[in-house]
């Protein structure tokens, strides 16, 4: 029955009841290479200001007050006009591009059960930012963080025909990851896919499957977990194929998970790399059910100031990319991935680093089969609330969704856990547990953050970097600090004992704007930093890679001069992913020589 009215508006406190459920990566499967039904369609869409599908519990559908008398509605589902899903909404209607409140999403859809006791999972591949899910009246749970993937099981729920609602409330804050400041457009919504993912009710969870550690390259390493619908002791043997290296094991199953190091005959397996991007196929079977898996075994490590894969040292040929694009908006798809990759390669790179926050789990994927190795990482930018545990639990859990979504690639040879942030207690706190996490989900990767330099003593000095394998640095001589001889002295100064990524540099340029190379914002001026930099980095030997910023201009909203105009413009490509700029030519040249 319908609440006292008043009641809802007075609740300060309405939203505790959709935190009790969260929705993170404890419960996230595994759904590469299973059969998915897609919930992407037009959905309809309300404008939710102030939270009202939630303080008023809309997903309830009360119609009548507790005599049974029909109320007057607030809300009203089917006369909604519909909005693409995914997409952010920013980009789908004009007066919502810059609408940070909470947007209402619902539809309805059929499930028809084909096994009688299979499970029905609702998977989003990404909703910025905080997302609600309803489905036939009843609330399922609450996900936070706007680039990782979620997934929860509505088995007991689902009937033949179906409503769900979703809440997606997207408003920045001082305690989320980002927080409320960033360099960066705030869009909002259900702007990845959403699927149905049917399992058999004891099924494969996850999997982890890379070359065993400190083994040369003659063995595999195989984790697999299983669940069923309780966390009941799941025994029994699990199988892999890979038939293209006579790989096909039983592995036993102890409490849900199963580990096997399997070896493969000395020089028989076809390490990926850049060059030679080989996939393998791969199966895992348990009871009824079955995935499928397209592996690249390669190893990455530091030894000293540089950077081996499978044990050559190597040079990483980057760029940074936001996922911003000028007609998509916050979206994206194969084909974009696809001619971002064919960019990178126009300029000679072999390396991106996909910035600030986890990309399309696609760029991964396509990563893998182009050869182009990646730096991940999530949004730990800037000021974040370090003191606030709930802050902490958020970034820990968006980097537990981001490494067991992607640590099956392997493209990907790099986390980063943050972004220029200024060191005090809480801060080195917080990252250095952030570290500790990435390598207990993923032992085989290297991991990182853009860390600070000492601006006064002119040396790089982050206390985070003993905890990392590799420092990367952002720095902005010649731009933003216009005494360029500072780099130089810095790079002489340090000694930092490991591999330096310089993972941001750069200046801005109108694209078409020209001028002397001493005139801000022109591409001159953009072309005779690139000089300077890369002239700097050719004589610094622990400097293992450059991913200067960026590929593309962007939109951001705190970009207001007139050359400008609301998009950062430090791409070496325009906004328009066609108008090269003069330093486009700099960068490529350098690394054709490389
Ligand atoms: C910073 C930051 C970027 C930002 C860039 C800039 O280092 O990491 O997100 O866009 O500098 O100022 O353009």
């Amino acid at each position: 029955m319908a609440g006292n009215y008043l009641s809802d508006i007075h609740n300060t406190n309405y939203e505790d009841d959709y935190l009790k459920i969260k929705l993170n990566s404890d419960n996230l499967i595994n759904i590469t290479g299973r059969e998915t039904e897609s919930l992407n369609g037009r959905w309809n869409f309300g404008a939710d200001w102030y939270d009202t599908c939630r303080r008023a519990k809309w997903f309830k559908e009360i119609r009548s007050n507790h005599e049974g008398e029909l109320q007057p509605l607030d809300w009203d589902w089917e006369a909604w006009d519909r909005i693409k899903v995914p997409a952010a909404w920013n980009t789908e209607r004009k007066e919502l591009s810059y609408f940070e409140g909470s947007g209402i999403y619902t539809r309805t859809f059929r499930y028809i059960r084909r096994r009688k006791d299979e499970r029905l999972f609702l998977r989003f591949e990404g909703s910025a930012y905080r997302t609600s899910v309803f489905l036939n009246k009843t609330f399922i749970g609450t996900h936070d963080g706007a680039s990782t993937p979620f997934n929860v099981d509505i088995s007991d729920i689902a009937e033949i025909d179906n409503r769900i609602v979703i809440t997606v409330d997207a408003r920045r804050s001082p305690e989320r990851i980002p927080m409320d400041n960033t360099d960066w457009y705030n869009y909002g919504g259900i702007y990845r896919d959403v699927l149905l993912v049917r399992t058999p009710k004891i099924h494969i969870k996850d999997w982890f499957i890379r070359l065993a550690p400190d083994s040369g390259y003659s063995k595999i390493r195989a984790d697999i977990s299983v669940s069923g619908k309780e966390d009941e002791d799941i025994t029994g043997t699990v199988r892999l194929t890979i038939k293209e290296l006579n790989i096909d094991a039983d592995i036993p199953v102890v409490n849900g998970t199963a580990r096997s190091d399997i070896t493969v005959k000395e020089n028989m397996l076809n390490l990926w790399s850049p060059e030679n991007p080989k996939l393998y196929d791969a199966a895992i079977y348990f009871g009824d059910d079955i995935v499928f898996d397209r592996i690249g075994f390669r190893e990455i490590r530091v030894s000293g100031h540089e950077i081996l894969l499978n044990g050559k040292k190597i040079f990483l040929k980057g760029i940074c990319v936001h996922e911003d694009h000028h007609l998509l908006g916050k979206n994206t798809n194969e084909d974009v991935i696809r001619s971002t990759i064919r960019d990178l390669k126009e300029l000679n790179g072999n390396y991106l680093r996909l910035a600030h926050y986890p990309h399309d789990m696609r760029f991964a994927r396509i990563a893998d089969e182009e050869g182009v190795l990646l730096w991940e990482e999530i949004p730990v930018y800037w000021a974040v609330a370090f003191n606030n545990p709930d802050t902490y639990a958020d970034a820990e859990n968006q980097l537990s969704e981001l490494v067991l979504r992607d640590r099956n690639r392997a493209s990907v040879i790099l986390w980063s856990v943050g972004n220029e942030n200024a060191d005090t207690e809480d801060r080195y706190a917080f990252m250095s547990n952030l570290v500790k996490k990435a390598r207990e989900l993923d032992d085989s990767r290297l991991v990182s953050a853009a860390c600070l330099l000492d601006h006064k003593e002119l040396v790089i000095r982050d206390r985070l970097a003993d905890n990392l394998d590799v420092i990367g640095i952002n720095e902005y001589y010649g731009w933003y600090d216009p005494d360029f001889e500072k780099l130089p002295k810095i790079l002489s100064n340090s000694n930092p004992g490991k591999p330096v990524l310089i993972c941001e540099f750069g200046a801005c340029a109108r694209s078409g704007q020209r001028g002397t190379e001493h005139d801000l914002f022109t591409e001159d001026k953009q072309k005779k930093l690139y000089e300077q930099q890369i002239a700097v980095f050719r004589k610094c030997k622990f400097i293992a890679g450059i991913t200067p910023w960026i590929l593309y201009d962007f939109r951001c909203p705190r970009r207001l001069h007139r050359y400008q105009e609301g998009y950062n413009r430090k791409g070496l490509i325009d906004a328009d992913r066609k108008t090269r700029k003069l330093a486009f030519y700099t960068l490529q040249n350098f690394y054709k020589e490389i």
